[in-house]
């Protein structure tokens, strides 16, 4: 059984696809442990990618993160890191698969629908910036 960190982006909170989202998860043997909708602040989300911060995208990334609320998701299942990442398909939704979440519902690589963590080491890093303990269950 492993976790990982899903955020539903300020794009497709808009679009109104939280619901159809989370279903992608709940039908495809990931639990929702944990859920909650909230907006960043800057500061927040550029502790959250930090690990960007050296990218020429950062700057982008972060002004979209925090133009709008996003749904986090503490998903839990066998190898859910991975489940995920399959799921969501690439980064840029030009080249995610058909059927996968970004092909579905996102328009570029920046307003790319979802988050996922690329480790279960970063997963957990995630889900301790966002939710406490308590909350998990
Ligand atoms: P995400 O999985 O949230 O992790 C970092 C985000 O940076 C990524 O999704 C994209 O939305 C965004 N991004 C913008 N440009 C790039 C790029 N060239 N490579 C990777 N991520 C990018």
């Amino acid at each position: 059984m492993q976790r990982t960190l899903s955020i539903i982006k300020p794009d497709a909170v808009k679009k109104g696809v939280i619901g159809k989202i989370a279903s992608r998860f709940e039908t495809n043997g990931l639990r929702i442990a944990a859920m909650k909708k909230t907006q960043w602040s800057r500061r927040e989300a550029e502790q959250f990618y930090a690990i960007h911060k050296e990218r020429p995208f950062f700057a982008d990334l972060v002004a979209f993160m925090t133009s709008g609320p996003i749904v986090a998701m503490v998903l839990e299942g066998d190898n859910a890191v991975a489940k995920n990442r399959e799921l969501m398909g690439a980064t840029d939704p030009k080249k995610a698969e058909k059927g996968t979440i970004r092909a579905d519902f996102a328009d570029s690589i920046d307003a790319n629908a979802v988050h996922g963590s690329d480790s279960p080491e970063n997963a957990a890093n995630e889900i301790a910036q966002i939710f406490a303990g308590f909350e998990i269950i």
